[in-house]
């Protein structure tokens, strides 16, 4: 599989392979002589496999408990003060090893820790591999949201080795389909017959090729890099109305459902374009039905971090079946949920 080069002010690769044969092709990204490894309960077992690349180093195990409740500031300070304790310096790096909480922790911890030190992100859940892994947001949830304090910071290089796939649960997996659905509207790259089959390393590579096309145009999310956010303004709203109960690739699907029906009034399009982007969006068989109101949903949409004065720019789906983003206000939006 050929690496992916994602060209930020900083650039990196990122590989997917089908086992950790290549991993000590990325050990000289890691400079200095200690490596931190983060974790949680879950995949804390996973720690051996990259402990056995890495004897040359001293290594810090770091393990979270499970669960995105444990994304939050008594985690982050817990790790620098690990960091500390182990006497790191800017030249150290931490490796995370996890899915996308882990990931969004370790790389807000570490790009805090001193300003910032080194950072290789080792993706273990589909979500992390196709998306979260890729781009250099990090963040921790604070009291009055989710992903509310975070940076803009790019790993060293990212692993992606897909045999983490096999233990994955049946909901992680479909958490992860519900990004990798997205990127059918991003890209013509991804087709019908690709969503129909398995997570593949192809399909997998396909999606980060597509993310890290956006990210380099757009690295802190001024313009293009919002396509990105595809089915994830209702998703969000959805997400937090539902508990956080519903996971967050189970809510993209939903909120690309609601966003499908949205762009067919806004563009005015016809009855074969609805039956093929459903085809799309219903491929791996989510439940698309939304439990909350228009209202309910609008009152979460006044408060995400990403609408601003009178409205959102949403994502739209065009006649074309890729993404578009339009500004449009909060009456413009109920309107077309009618
Ligand atoms: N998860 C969307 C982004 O990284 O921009």
């Amino acid at each position: 599989m050929p690496d992916i080069i994602v060209r930020t002010h900083k650039s990196y690769t990122v590989q997917v392979q089908q086992d950790m044969g290549a991993f000590p092709t990325v050990l000289p990204l890691l400079k200095g002589p200690n490596v931190a490894i983060v974790c949680d309960d879950n995949v804390a077992p996973y720690f051996d496999v990259l402990a056995a690349y890495l004897g040359e180093k001293t290594l810090t195990k770091i393990v979270i408990p499970a669960g995105e409740a444990h994304k939050n500031a008594t985690e982050y300070l817990s790790i620098l003060n690990t960091l500390a304790a182990a006497h790191f310096t800017r030249d150290d790096a931490v490796i995370s090893l996890g899915g996308g909480v882990v990931g969004d922790l370790a790389a807000f911890a570490a790009s805090t820790y001193m300003r910032g030190i080194g950072l290789l992100a080792v993706p273990t859940s589909l979500l992390a591999m196709v998306d979260s892994a890729v781009g250099g947001k990090t963040a921790i949830n604070i009291e009055y949201g989710k992903n509310l304090c975070g940076t803009f910071y790019q790993p060293d290089g990212v692993y992606v080795n897909t045999a983490f796939l096999v233990t994955l649960p049946r909901r992680e997996q479909m958490c992860g389909w519900g990004e990798i659905i997205k990127y059918a509207f991003l890209s013509h790259t991804i087709t019908l017959a690709d969503l129909e089959g398995d997570a593949t390393p192809t399909l997998i590579a396909k999606c980060i090729a597509i993310k890290a096309r956006l990210v380099a145009e757009d690295e802190t999310e001024k313009g293009k890099r919002k396509l990105l956010n595809l089915g994830h303004t209702i998703g969000h709203a959805i997400e937090r109305l539902s508990g956080f109960a519903l996971s967050h690739g189970e809510c993209v699907a939903k909120g690309l459902a609601a966003v499908v029906g949205m762009s067919r009034r806004y563009y005015g399009l016809d009855e074969e374009w609805y039956r093929r982007a459903m085809a799309i969006v219903s491929c791996k068989g989510h439940d698309l039905t939304c439990p909350y109101g228009i209202e309910e949903i609008m009152a979460q949409l006044t408060a995400d971090k990403k609408s601003h004065q009178g409205g959102v720019d949403m994502v739209l789906i065009d006649a074309d079946l890729q993404g578009r983003i339009v500004p449009l206000s909060y009456d413009e939006i109920r309107n077309l949920m009618l």
